[in-house]
């Protein structure tokens, strides 16, 4: 099953570190070649030997090693990589990498390897929920690194709850999903919004909203994995874009529509998932406006261009035009009805107002709208809101 892939697996300074044995010892019966890194707190848990024996090769620990090859170990083995496993994966380590600290053989072959990374993290659950853990998770998470568990349970440490690692079985299930990860949209040009637009008022106020860019994130790393060659116009956002993706930052939605108007055309699939602002005020004030002794502020709004309608006039055959449509009230009517008014392939409906669906969170709830007919999707990650959005592209453009 996994004849011809490499398989990289770092082991780092967690009790689960036992566990990983049995993730060599499967992963070899499936064919995979595997290399192990191991920290030196690994080291003091488990026996290099033991990882040696199971995957037939030398198991790495320092950096500074003379190996019986020339290579320089970290990059070779980066390189070597289809995909890079990490098995327990300590707080610590996750912390490194969403930071690109690079101290050891594992961080720093980690920080070089282009290949797809998985970590099954593993910790006590005071470290797992901590504000750090969770910031650094949704960090790399945003980057596109993959992730197996942690399960709930009984921990080493003698507590109970999230921070046992996923069982080696599961592991292996999903590296094989990795694996397996289509490559469907290799040589395809797809563009990605993202993010909200900053209409300023003066130098010191704006208006915006409050969407985040992780759909947009999600949707341009997921377009990355599956091959295609990807632009995101991001507007205002506070986390970390796809490294991968070529990033174009826009402010205000005139300067989304203008970046729009730049890279439209050559692109083979567009998907809207930006939420730009509709109104811009009429005159930025250039100096901060001061109050008015109790009086009412009034600004005077103007309507923005509207970026999918005008990218929808230009579209050309070959193209599909993907658009969300955020709604509180009437989803399907008014989704509908932006997917005839902005000519798109696929609408993709998203009641804001639910819990778990829309603006800043990690999951989504939508329904996929076609000319041709309704898909509704129950709660789901993001990350699978992409996949199933980029499914659905995949077969328009096949139908076409
Ligand atoms: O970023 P997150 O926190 O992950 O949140 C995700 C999201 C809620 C922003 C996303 O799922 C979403 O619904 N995006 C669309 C937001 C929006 O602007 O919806 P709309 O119904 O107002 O616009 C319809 C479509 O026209 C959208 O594709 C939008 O990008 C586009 N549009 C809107 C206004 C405008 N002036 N120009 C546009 O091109």
């Amino acid at each position: 099953m996994f004849t011809g892939k490499n398989i990289v697996l770092g082991v780092t300074g967690g009790i689960a570190a036992y566990k990983a044995c049995e993730v060599v010892s499967r992963l070899k019966k499936l064919g995979a070649e595997v290399d192990v890194i191991m920290t030196e707190n690994a080291t003091k848990l488990v026996a290099p030997l033991t990882f040696e024996t199971l995957s037939c090769r030398p198991v790495c620990v320092d950096t500074f090693s003379r190996t019986e090859s020339w290579d320089v170990k970290h990059i070779s083995l980066a390189q070597k990589a289809d995909l890079f496993v990490v098995a327990p994966a300590t707080a610590n380590l996750m912390a490194k990498l969403a930071h690109g600290i690079a101290d050891d053989m594992l961080s720093t072959t980690l920080l070089a390897t282009k290949a797809p990374i998985l970590l099954a993290p593993a910790m006590n659950t005071g470290m797992w929920t901590a504000t750090a853990t969770q910031e650094n998770l949704r960090t790399l998470q945003n980057r596109g690194v993959h992730t197996v568990g942690p399960a709930s349970g009984f921990l080493a440490c003698g507590d109970t709850g999230a921070g046992r690692m996923s069982e080696p079985v599961q592991i292996v299930e999903e590296i094989q999903r990795l694996l397996t990860l289509k490559a469907d949209m290799d040589g395809l040009k797809v563009l990605v919004t993202a993010g909200p637009t900053v209409e300023r008022i003066d130098p010191v106020r704006y208006l915006t909203n409050d969407s985040s860019g992780k759909m947009g994130f999600a949707i341009a790393q997921a377009a990355i994995d599956r091959g295609a060659e990807v632009t995101v116009l991001c507007g205002n956002v506070h986390i970390s874009p796809p490294s991968q993706a070529k990033i174009v930052r826009v402010q205000s939605t005139q300067d989304l529509y203008d970046a729009m108007m730049k890279h439209c055309d050559e692109q083979d699939v567009i998907i809207q998932a930006a939420a730009p602002a509709d109104y811009r005020v009429k005159e930025i004030a250039p100096e901060k406006i001061k109050k008015q002794d109790g009086a009412a502020m009034v600004l005077e709004l103007v309507e923005n261009p509207d970026v999918a309608k005008a990218v929808g006039q230009r579209k050309h055959s070959g193209q599909t035009l993907v658009g969300f449509a955020a709604e509180t009230e009437n989803l399907l009517e008014n989704a509908e009805r932006k997917l005839t008014k902005k000519n798109l392939d696929l609408i993709v409906a998203n009641d804001v107002s639910q819990e778990g669906a829309g603006f800043g969170v990690d999951t989504n709830i939508v329904s996929l709208l076609t000319k041709n007919g309704l898909e509704q999707l129950p709660l789901m990650k993001k990350q699978e809101v992409a996949h199933r959005i980029l499914d659905k592209v995949i077969q328009l453009r096949a139908d076409n």
